[in-house]
């Protein structure tokens, strides 16, 4: 007998489909996120299920297609501020309330992520 993954606890592939929809649904409608991302979200959609799917202990696709995740080196074009991290961070708070993810799991991947979201972190907050 072995513990379960977050990624089984939650659903595994259909709950983490729905939640990077939900996820990406959010980060288009948000004005300080929207302007980062390229015209279309099909490809960023798609590594970031299969990173979360790694992430969360599912199987090994972000390496498996992409390699090591490097994750700030692959941000370091884009400048994130404090502000865009809480921004993202907000965005994958509600989608996992959109994705019916429980509480206990919810907490436990965005702690997870808020870490990974701060260290993602490369541009000095801008003046209000
Ligand atoms: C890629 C923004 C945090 C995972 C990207 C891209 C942008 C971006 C603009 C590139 C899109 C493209 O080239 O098409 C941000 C911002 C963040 C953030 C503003 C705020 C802190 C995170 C976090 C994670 C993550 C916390 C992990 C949970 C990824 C992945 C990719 C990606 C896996 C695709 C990398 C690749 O294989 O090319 N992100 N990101 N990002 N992001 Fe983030």
């Amino acid at each position: 007998m072995s513990a379960l993954t977050v990624y089984e606890a939650i659903g595994g592939e259909a709950t983490m489909r729905k939640l990077v929809e939900s996820f990406y649904d959010k980060v288009a409608a948000d004005t300080l996120l929207r302007p980062l991302f390229p015209p279309t979200f099909d490809e960023v959609k798609e590594r970031q299920f299969w990173f979360l799917t790694q992430l969360f202990g599912g199987p090994r696709l972000y390496t498996e297609r992409r390699g090591q995740p490097m994750l700030r080196a692959r941000h370091l074009p884009f400048p994130i501020t404090t502000r865009h991290a809480q921004a993202w961070l907000r965005c994958m708070a509600s989608a996992m309330a959109d994705a019916d993810i429980p509480t206990p799991a919810r907490e436990a991947m965005l702690q997870r992520l808020t870490a990974t979201a701060y260290h993602m972190v490369n541009t000095e907050l801008e003046e209000e």
